[in-house]
């Protein structure tokens, strides 16, 4: 079975082709960085439009690739969720015409399941149950899995994503939009133990997160500091420290808790090569493993749509003739399959 996969929820367009025996068959990504670069963040309408004109370019292109006509395809699968409304619209508006007019079966997929299967794309797949880690721009969320669709939430933050949280700290260090991955690099020629920034909701117990004290705890220091080229670099250090540390002390709370030696993470964050370490170190420890998506596939992406979309296609699941954006759509209430 093959099913074409369609992700427009943000600032990008992601479109891909999964075959059930070949994997990815073909994906294309369009960043629309530079579109919402000079506003120092994502706006929503733009978004919208640049992804009307990107959609249906990139899924021709995505056929092409895969040498494949409408016609070898079994389902559509969409991000109806979680996720800017104007943005989701135009992926579910363009994939629920799709497949009616190629006479498919129509799939809304959740965005964060998308996130959360991801890594089994990958050539190593770790076994359900797990705990797995999302963190990306709009969410930070500890999840007990047990199968597709049982989920169970064990924290989440009560303010800032931890990508939120990178971008905002990134912006005051005179970084451009999305500044997650350029603080990191910064971060690399930091001086370790020059600044210690709190780790927050650490000394309690519980599974929840908190980012917004310790992207202001960067923001007093970088006021009260002659900030230089090396200081920007400590300061990106300290921060990408407090952040790695912060999760990695839930994540291991959270196995614990579970009696579970298996981590998955996933989500924008999880390309950061420190977390990835740090939670590799835990999970060892453990007797365990922590298992990612390749880095492409950490950050929004069609192929995880069109895997998840699989997924649910297989089981029976997809849309009637009306299609709906969901913004606002808890990961735990998914069906299980
Ligand atoms: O999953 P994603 O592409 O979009 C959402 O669904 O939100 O995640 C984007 C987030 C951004 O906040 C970005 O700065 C962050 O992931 N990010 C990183 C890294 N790569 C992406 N943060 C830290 N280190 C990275 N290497
Ligand atoms: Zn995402």
């Amino acid at each position: 079975m093959r099913i074409l996969g369609i992700e427009t929820s943000c600032d990008e367009t992601g479109i891909a082709i999964y075959d059930d025996k070949q994997g990815i068959m073909a994906h294309r990504l369009y960043s629309q960085i530079a579109v919402h670069a000079d506003y120092g963040g994502v706006v929503p309408e733009l978004a919208s439009r640049d992804h009307v004109r990107k959609t249906i370019p990139l899924i021709r292109e995505v056929l092409a690739q895969a040498n494949l006509t409408p016609q070898d395809l079994d389902g559509v699968a969409y991000t109806a969720g979680p996720g800017l409304v104007g943005a989701l619209l135009v992926g579910c508006s363009i994939g629920r015409s799709l497949a009616y007019g190629w006479d498919l079966p129509a799939v809304p997929v959740h965005h964060m399941e998308g996130h959360l299967l991801a890594p089994m794309l990958e050539e190593d797949v770790p076994e359900f149950p797990f705990v797995a880690l999302l963190v990306s721009g709009g969410h930070t969320m500890l999840v007990r899995v047990d199968g597709i669709g049982q989920y169970e939430l064990l924290g989440e933050s009560v303010d800032d994503a931890a990508g939120e949280a990178f971008d905002k700290t990134a912006k005051l260090l005179g970084l451009d939009y999305p500044g997650g991955p350029a603080l990191a690099k910064m971060a690399e020629k930091g001086t370790k133990g020059r600044f210690k920034l709190p780790r927050p909701m650490t000394d309690r117990p519980g599974l929840d997160f908190s980012f917004s004290g310790l992207k202001t705890a960067a923001a007093t220091t970088i006021r009260k500091e002659e900030m230089d080229e090396q200081t920007h670099a400590d300061v990106a250090y300290a921060f990408q420290e407090a952040v790695v540390d912060t999760l990695a002390i839930k994540c291991k709370r959270a196995l614990k808790q579970c009696e579970l030696k298996r981590l998955v993470i996933a989500g924008g964050v999880s390309a950061n090569t420190e977390l990835r370490e740090k939670l590799a170190t835990i999970t060892a420890k453990l007797g365990g493993q922590v298992y990612y998506p390749r880095p492409e596939f950490c950050t929004d992406n069609g192929a995880m749509i069109a895997y998840a979309g699989m997924q649910r296609l297989k089981s029976g699941v997809f849309a009637d003739l009306s299609f709906k954006a969901t913004p606002r759509w808890p990961l735990d209430t998914l069906p299980a399959i």
